[in-house]
């Protein structure tokens, strides 16, 4: 059985009935996240992006030199080039780019843009779920990177999972940037899981289509409503697909039915405060060394050492 396959049928079997956010990432699911990033109304990757522009020769002067730089989900290059580009200009180029990704085309397509870009860098791309344990072959001290606040898909018990598993990838030496999408109103942030374009509706429901192309399903897109909403318990937003009628689905010779309003809960992106994250890493074994974030308190960079 494929891992889409599997993965689908286990998340369906649940009650409430849910799905993985890694299965999003086909090369149609790629391309509207790519979308989703230049959305007005998705303020983390640009806020990112710029908080790192202005902190990058402060964040460089506390990274080793040499380092292999390990970058877990990557999906675009842009962010680690800010890193390897201030490293090298601190006069402490990195050793190495290390991409770990699930999307296999689009990380072979990271590294050969990278090797043209940056020619003398070496890129050493790795295709792995990054929550199963993995083995590096590290040339250099390393430095992890977890841009996009993608740490927030991860429930608290999975993300200290994660970075505890991340820590013993990374070694005794390591540091690791974790990029962190803040709490804030619930307006804004509702806005940016359902914007006005429907992009971000366009890549939940693609998800469905997905299954239809990979796992033999046949789920009619137009029969689930796209809903994104604001946890505060949780401090989290939720994706969810809901049904509009009562419907039987087909997946690989399985009949699977919904009740009309029933949800697939495809996501959840948890908004971590400063000390909130702080208190994951300490119990992962990380020591937070130093925070940035902007002036807007949108978005947040922590930087860890496992020292
Ligand atoms: C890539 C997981 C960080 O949670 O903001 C964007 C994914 N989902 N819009 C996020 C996403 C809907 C994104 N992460």
């Amino acid at each position: 059985m494929s891992p889409v396959l599997e993965a689908a049928l286990a998340g369906l079997s649940r009650k409430p009935k849910s799905l993985p956010p890694w299965l999003f990432y086909d090369e149609a699911g790629c391309a509207l996240f790519d979308r989703i990033t230049r959305l007005a109304e998705y303020y983390p990757t640009r806020t990112e992006l710029a908080l790192l522009r202005a902190e990058a020769a402060g964040i460089a002067a506390l990274l080793p030199a040499g380092c292999a730089l390990v970058e877990y989900g990557a999906g675009s290059e842009d962010k680690a080039l800010i890193l390897l580009d201030a490293l090298a200009a601190a006069g402490r180029p990195a050793g190495c780019y290390q991409p770990i990704d699930v999307a296999e085309t689009a990380l072979r397509a990271l590294a050969s843009r990278l090797d043209a870009r940056r020619p003398t860098l070496p890129v050493r791309p790795v295709v792995a779920d990054f929550q199963t344990p993995l083995t590096l072959a590290l040339e250099g001290p390393a430095v992890g990177f977890f841009p996009g606040s993608t740490i927030g898909n991860l429930d608290p018990p999975a993300a200290v999972r994660f970075l505890a598993l991340a820590r013993g990838t990374l070694g005794p030496a390591a540091y690791f940037l974790v990029g962190v999408d803040l709490p804030k109103d619930p307006a804004v942030l509702i806005a940016a899981y359902d914007d006005a374009a429907g992009v971000t509706a366009a890549f939940n429901r693609n998800l469905l289509a997905r299954l239809n192309r990979d796992a033999g399903a046949d789920f009619d897109l137009a029969a689930f409503d796209h809903r994104a909403i604001w946890n505060a318990a949780e401090s989290r937003i939720e994706m969810h697909l809901v049904s509009r009628r009562a419907q039987m689905v087909r997946m690989a010779g399985r009949a699977i039915a919904i009740a009309e309003g029933e949800s697939i809960h495809t996501e959840n992106s948890y908004k971590h405060a400063p000390e909130a994250l702080r208190a994951l890493a300490r119990r992962a074994g990380w020591r937070p060394l130093r925070l940035w974030t902007d002036t807007a308190a949108q978005f947040s960079l922590h930087l860890l050492t496992a020292a």
